[in-house]
């Protein structure tokens, strides 16, 4: 059957919230997918009296948990069991683009703290090669952002935008007081994640290459 997106990440969300067992500590990703999964464990808070603590990686799955009533736990005291995420592109080899919420700085964290993470696929996240639809963003600290720009430009990026909120907004601030540059290039190798966190006033980009990652797909 011909599924659509939500039902797709619907049924993706209730595999990985399944997983889910009583005294476990679970790195939360953000977005939709991540969404949606958090409301099936919440479910399974309240029915079942599943008792696990999340770890958040952004403010904004902070609330869901908190409206869900799952405990979160800091990770300066926690480290994650597992965790879930959701990406905007997965190659053959579970190579990732993640970034698109602008939250890739705390996923990537946690999910380097993460013995196992299971990556929520719909389909239309599947790519022959990194790169086919989507820009990497990179997160800039503001004061390096010129020297960045040239250093990107030294890797072979064919274009760079600075993200903007939309309307009279400006541009994005993540959670960690950055901007974000969206950054295309014609071929994305397998050191590229290394080479850009390596330029002085990154913070980090939404490369995600050779995590011990489980893809889970329909
Ligand atoms: C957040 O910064 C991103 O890395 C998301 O995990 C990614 O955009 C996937 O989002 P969806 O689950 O909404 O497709």
């Amino acid at each position: 059957a011909n599924m659509n997106n939500r039902e797709a990440k619907l049924s993706l969300a209730a595999m990985v919230a399944a997983k889910a067992k009583n005294g476990e500590t679970i790195g939360f990703g953000s977005g939709s997918s991540s969404y949606l999964t958090i409301l099936e464990i919440g479910k399974r808070v309240a029915t079942e009296g599943l008792q696990i603590k999340a770890i958040p990686t952004s403010h904004e799955v902070e609330l869901t948990c908190t409206q869900q009533q799952i405990p979160t736990v800091s990770f300066n005291t926690a480290r994650p069991d597992w965790c879930f995420d959701g990406a905007d592109e997965i190659d053959p080899k579970s190579n990732l683009i993640k970034g698109r919420g602008g939250a890739m700085f705390k996923e990537k964290l946690i999910m380097a703290a993460s013995p196992k993470t299971f990556i929520l696929a719909d389909s239309s996240k599947l790519v022959k090669k990194l790169g086919e639809k989507f820009p990497v963003p990179v997160e800039v600290i503001p004061f390096a952002l010129s020297s960045v720009e040239s250093s990107l430009l030294t890797l072979g990026a064919v274009s760079i935008q600075l993200r903007m909120a939309g309307g009279k907004d400006g541009p994005v601030i993540t959670e960690n007081g950055n901007f974000i540059l969206d950054v295309r290039f014609n071929d994305i190798g397998e050191g590229l994640e290394k080479m850009i966190k390596l330029i002085p006033g990154v913070l980090d980009n939404g490369l995600f290459m050779g995590y011990n990652i489980e893809v889970v797909s329909s």
